[in-house]
């Protein structure tokens, strides 16, 4: 399969990356030091992407960024950085790339546990991903060609720094293998509509 891969320079991006490159072929996509650049904030920054790589098999998004901050601190504008990078970030991907995903294809993006289980800090991030859960659901109902859309929502990582972990009190992490295992599942598989929660 061809899969184009964006955030894969990051912690998640580069575990899914060791976990698919073996049987696929996979473009990797980021704004920096990636084989193709993208803003998944800028929609022709992202449009610009899908003409220069054409058609491919399975679009996966193992990025976005969330504003984390004490509630009574978060700002509109904050908050509109994890409007546009998490939430419509992805979005745009779906919506831009139906085109460029062929026949059968699918799409997996990434939330996360904190629109279930919230921490302290965390509402800004927790909005963007039952946003894209909800979207991704309804979306999977109507999208064209058998093409799949399914969301990825993991508790933090083990291998995340100590400082992010320490936002997570009694959260068991998991690991960033188990996590990469359930984006092959979407992405190998055949379900459509998920929201697979990795604990
Ligand atoms: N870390 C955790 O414990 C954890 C737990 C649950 C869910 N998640 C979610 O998993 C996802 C990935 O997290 P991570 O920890 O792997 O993050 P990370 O290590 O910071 O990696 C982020 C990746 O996304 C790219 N990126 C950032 N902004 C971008 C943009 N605007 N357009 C295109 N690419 C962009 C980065 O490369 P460039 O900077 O070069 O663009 C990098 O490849 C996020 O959605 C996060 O909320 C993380």
């Amino acid at each position: 399969m061809k899969i184009l891969l964006i955030g894969a320079t990051g912690l998640l991006g580069k575990a899914v990356m060791k976990e698919l490159e073996e049987k696929n072929e996979i473009i990797r996509a980021a704004r920096h030091n990636a084989d193709v650049e993208v803003d998944i904030t800028k929609p022709d920054s992202i449009k610009r992407m899908f003409d220069q790589i054409g058609k491919v098999d399975a679009v996966i998004s193992a990025t976005g960024h969330a504003h984390f901050g004490p509630l009574e601190e978060i700002t509109p504008e904050l908050n509109e950085t994890t409007i546009e990078s998490k939430l419509k970030g992805q979005v745009n991907l779906v919506l831009l790339g139906m085109d460029y995903v062929n026949d059968g294809g699918s799409f997996t993006l990434t939330t996360g546990v904190i629109m279930d289980e919230p921490i302290y800090q965390g509402a800004s991030s927790a909005m963007a991903n039952g946003a894209v859960k909800a979207f991704a659901k309804s979306a999977a109902a109507e999208a064209p060609r058998g093409i799949r859309i399914n969301t990825v929502s993991p508790t933090v990582f083990q291998e995340s720094s100590e400082e992010l972990r320490a936002f997570f009190p009694g959260f068991e992490p998991v690991p960033l293998n188990k996590v990469a295992l359930t984006f092959r599942k979407s992405v190998e598989g055949v379900q459509t509509g998920q929201s697979y929660e990795i604990y």
